[in-house]
């Protein structure tokens, strides 16, 4: 399979590890970085790396015909604490990089679309445990807002202009290779820099707050994934749910103290108590796991042991 890729928001948290698998996929040249600042020194120097503002669609389509890109991945976003604090700038980012990418689709400047939803699209009336792919969805989040509404932007575009856009709703990414910035999940990513670091860490959010989350490399085979599955097996067209793991902060750091004894955990739960809350605690992502067969393979054990052996190194 030939495609010529540009990924936008490649220096963020999910867009560095995604860009360097897509480059190992389709090649270091055929997969273009893009971002607002530079990324880390490998995604430079492994491929070619443009800086581009998200919302800037006549830069996008210079771009897409500079390298006869066919696939747009649009990661750029604001996520959900810093969006709460600027709530007008994380609209217009999150929604008018959106509707250019999709309007570049419409037009036929390129094939298909991966755009990310999250966990966020849920609200407070939503069901807690096991959340169906449908279900009740009124988000108390401008992150959650604007992730609702591109969903429908995104089933929009492909029922009225036939848009072969893809997307799925992440839970919490628990990464080491890169951290993520102004996330209600965000914990589950510092704690372990902390532990190795500090052999303590103040948890955000309280003791008993579970949350549904994932191992990076998960996260990135299942945007791979959905994007090679057969058009015809994608059968949502808003976004997929998606599921791995769900914890709470004190399983993580139970878990964490099996390989550091000493580890210590104490709670401060501020403004983003309430955020994580208002979500759920555990997915059901059924239609994922038939209509494309997506497998996770890393559980908090796994993971905490690959985290840690790598951040030791
Ligand atoms: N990890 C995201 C956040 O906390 C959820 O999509 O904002």
């Amino acid at each position: 399979m030939s495609e010529t890729i540009l990924v936008l928001g490649a220096s963020g948290q999910i867009g560095n590890e995604l860009t360097q698998k897509l480059r190992t996929v389709y090649g270091n040249n055929n997969v273009i970085a893009s971002d607002i600042r530079e990324g880390n020194a490998d995604m430079m120097t492994s491929g070619p790396f443009e800086i581009i503002d998200a919302t800037d669609k006549e830069t996008i389509l210079k771009m897409v015909k500079k390298y006869d890109v066919t696939q747009v991945y649009l990661l750029a976003a604001m996520l959900s604490a810093t969006a709460e604090k600027f709530p007008q700038k994380a609209w217009d980012l999150n929604m008018t990089s959106l509707l250019g990418v999709l309007d570049l689709a419409k037009e036929k400047h390129i094939k298909q679309v991966y755009w990310p939803s999250s966990i966020a699209v849920f609200g407070p009336t939503t069901p807690k445990e096991n959340t169906p792919q449908k279900t009740i969805m009124e988000p108390s989040t401008v992150y959650g807002i604007s992730k609702l509404s591109g969903e429908f932007w995104c089933n929009y575009y492909h029922e009225k202009f036939g848009v072969d856009v893809r997307s799925i709703r992440y839970p919490g990414i628990i990464s080491w290779k890169t951290k993520p910035g102004g996330g209600t999940t965000d914990y589950a990513v510092d704690i372990y820099f902390k532990a190795l670091e500090e052999g303590n860490y103040e948890c955000f959010l309280s003791e008993k707050t579970r949350l549904p989350m994932m191992f990076m490399d998960d996260a990135v085979n299942a945007t791979i994934q959905l994007m090679q599955a057969k058009p015809e097996d994608v059968k949502v067209r808003t976004a997929y749910n998606l599921a791995a793991i769900d914890f709470t902060p004190e399983e993580i750091a139970l878990e964490i103290k099996k390989h550091l004894p000493d580890f210590k955990i104490s709670y401060k739960p501020d403004f983003r108590q309430e955020i994580a809350d208002s979500w759920p605690s555990i997915i059901d992502d059924f239609e994922a796991r038939k209509d494309w067969n997506w497998q996770h393979k890393f559980n908090l054990e796994t993971m905490t042991k690959e985290i840690l052996t790598n951040l030791k190194k």
